[in-house]
């Protein structure tokens, strides 16, 4: 079937696209930068983090480009101060939620939302810091699960469940109690699903899944692969 041919304008820019796209597929095919951080391409989209907030003609909400879909004439706005203020929002709320200590995390220096946090000019929050009592399962044997470090962007859920098929991460209870678990609150290292492919590990922005062995700065991750596998099963293209 031939694909319905769609013109929107991005910061006042005409762009060709089609439709079943999302805003940020159109923008990223005309080269422009939404900033992400619960989006991996390959993935299907879970709208959870709101930094690829754009304004949108017709609504004076904010929408997550990431899950709203293009419309004949839409006219979208990607930068603005009024977006700042919102991401500045969605980081601040992120750090304060849990214990996101850089200096002794093996992911600082190659950490998303460190480096989302930079881009974005943060360099402290305007909120009390929750500094929640929360747990290190250390059980698996080649990988650590942070709790302390996991924004619940949910890219280890969707990896597992899309990409290797083993559906062994969920989110478990709700709001601040949220988290993600393994097989149904077991220890990750007693999982009868985990495959041990690690693919929940590269996907994680942050320091929250890990390999053991890596001190502090050294964990570096590479999900381009996920993204790969992902697009060829026809997740997301
Ligand atoms: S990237 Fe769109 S809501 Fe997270």
């Amino acid at each position: 079937m031939p694909e319905n041919k769609l013109s929107i304008r991005i910061d006042g820019e005409l762009v060709s696209t089609v439709e079943g796209q999302t805003i940020l597929q159109a923008a990223r095919a005309a080269g422009k930068k939404i900033p992400t951080l619960c989006y991996l391409e390959g993935l299907s989209a879970a709208g959870a983090c709101r930094l690829c907030v754009v304004e949108v003609s017709g609504t004076d909400r904010p929408l997550p480009a990431c899950t709203t879909p293009v419309r004949e004439g839409m006219a979208v706005i990607t930068v603005s101060d009024k977006l700042t203020h919102y991401r500045r929002i969605a980081i601040d709320l992120l750090m304060v939620e849990r214990n996101h200590i850089c200096a002794v995390c093996v992911s600082n220096g190659h950490c998303e939302l460190q480096a989302m946090a930079t881009a974005l000019g943060i360099t402290n929050t305007r909120y009390w810091y929750n500094f929640p009592k929360l747990p290190v399962d250390l059980t698996h044997r080649l990988f650590v699960l942070d709790h302390n470090r996991c924004i619940l962007c949910t890219r280890c859920v969707r990896t597992c469940r899309e990409v290797e098929n083993a559906c062994v991460w969920e989110v478990s209870s709700r709001s601040i109690h949220s988290r993600i678990s393994s097989d149904l609150n077991q220890p990750w290292g007693e999982s009868a699903n985990c495959t041990s492919c690690g693919k929940c590990v590269q996907a994680c922005p942050t320091g929250a899944l890990s390999e053991k062995g890596w001190a502090v700065e050294e964990m570096v991750k590479r999900n381009d692969n996920i993204t790969r596998l992902g697009v060829r099963r026809g997740v997301r293209s």
